[in-house]
């Protein structure tokens, strides 16, 4: 009987694995890559590679205690490199767009890649999720927490000034997955460093992400045009699509006719956090009623990126042979707006030597 039980509850909690534990992935370039588990007292799991510093799983608890996988990502490393639409990667050195792929810092025009539509998005052709990552500190069985270190050079994909961003994950006793980044550099240059973790809490057999209740405490929005660049200006979300300030479903007002939404094919825009940027506040709420999963976002960012998976077509296929779907899965990226260097009135993305910038953003789970 006993026995019984046993192999049961392992059988519900898939071989995750120790915490500690590292096993090679693949490679890039030559190199090795090493995938990492960091796992908490309860069983909360996160697997993250060196390659992009990327989440590839994370596994929680539902509301009857059995884990299940609530993160988008490949089994293998294979199609990590070409195909993953920045599954689960650190994005940088600026995620998200830049209009025109051209910025002016100190009198100086700079040109980046074009490489959506007629914009930059997410760091370029070789972004910080398409570079291997040096382990700074590994996590252990007693201290589930990995320590990632990337140089970018000057110059690189065509920004200036050499950048040093260090991002530590921690799976917490409260089974919350914590980013901390530190952020300098040796000459003036701009960062928008996110993690772009795609959700379903669901679990691997759910479909689309529609029925997910969301609250943002977001009482502003960054209208966008039809290339997804902001106009600048900050629109309020009482009475549209984008007022989730109480929790509504994501997929209740998705369809409705707005130009906003349709720009982004859905969701794919940019909420201005209420409260004050720099402190670390609770700003968005998650739930999914059929699993009773919940996610807490909390973050020092001034902003988040929802985008509710609207590229995804079925075509990816993930953990466990799963096909990922339209509106397969949703992320919130917690940044400073997109296109920041150009708009003069969002908050500054400019960072300068002797400084460093600090930023925490918390994706904590439960489920009720
Ligand atoms: C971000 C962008 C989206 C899309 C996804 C990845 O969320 O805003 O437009 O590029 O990344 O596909």
């Amino acid at each position: 009987m006993a026995l019984a039980i046993i192999s049961a509850t392992l059988l519900l909690q898939p071989a995750m694995g120790i915490s500690g534990a590292q096993t090679s992935f693949g490679t890039f370039e030559g190199n090795p890559v090493t995938l990492y588990t960091l796992k908490n007292k309860s069983g909360m799991t996160a697997k993250i590679m060196d390659f992009g510093a990327t989440v590839v799983s994370i596994s929680t608890k539902d509301r009857k205690g059995r884990f299940d996988d609530v993160a988008l990502g490949f089994d293998t490393f294979d199609p990590y490199p070409t195909k993953s639409p920045y599954f689960g990667a650190i994005v940088g050195r600026i995620g998200n767009r830049i209009a025109k792929g051209k910025f002016t810092l100190d009198g100086k025009e700079y040109t980046l890649a074009v490489n959506n539509g007629e914009n930059h998005l997410h760091g370029g052709k070789q972004g910080f999720d398409k570079r291997i990552w040096t382990v700074l500190t590994k996590p252990t069985a007693e201290n589930p927490s990995i320590t990632f270190q990337y140089v970018s050079a000057d110059g690189e994909e065509g920004y200036p000034g050499a950048l040093t961003v260090t991002v530590k994950y921690t799976v917490t006793p409260q089974n919350a997955l914590k980013i901390d980044y530190a952020i300098t550099t040796d000459a003036r240059t701009i960062h928008n460093i996110t993690n772009h973790t795609y959700f379903n809490l669901g679990g691997k057999s759910a479909k689309d992400i529609l029925g997910h209740r969301l609250q943002i405490k977001a009482t502003q929005m960054t209208p966008v045009d039809k290339g997804l660049i902001p106009t600048g200006k900050l629109r309020a979300v009482k009475g549209t699509p984008f007022d989730f300030r109480t929790p509504k479903g994501i997929g209740t007002r998705i369809g409705a006719k707005d130009e906003q939404l349709k720009f982004g094919g859905g969701y794919d825009h940019n909420f201005v956090l209420d409260g004050k940027a720099g402190s670390l506040r609770r700003a968005i709420n998650v739930f999914e009623p059929r699993s009773g999963r919940t996610m807490e976002v909390w973050t020092t960012e001034p902003g988040v990126q929802l985008y509710t998976g609207n590229f995804l077509d079925g075509t990816l296929v993930g953990h466990g042979g799963k096909k990922y779907l339209h509106r397969g899965a949703f992320c919130l990226e917690t940044q400073h707006y997109p296109d920041s260097i150009n708009q003069k009135n969002f908050p500054s993305v400019v960072l300068n030597p002797g400084q460093t910038y600090k930023s925490t953003t918390i994706y904590k789970f439960g489920a009720r």
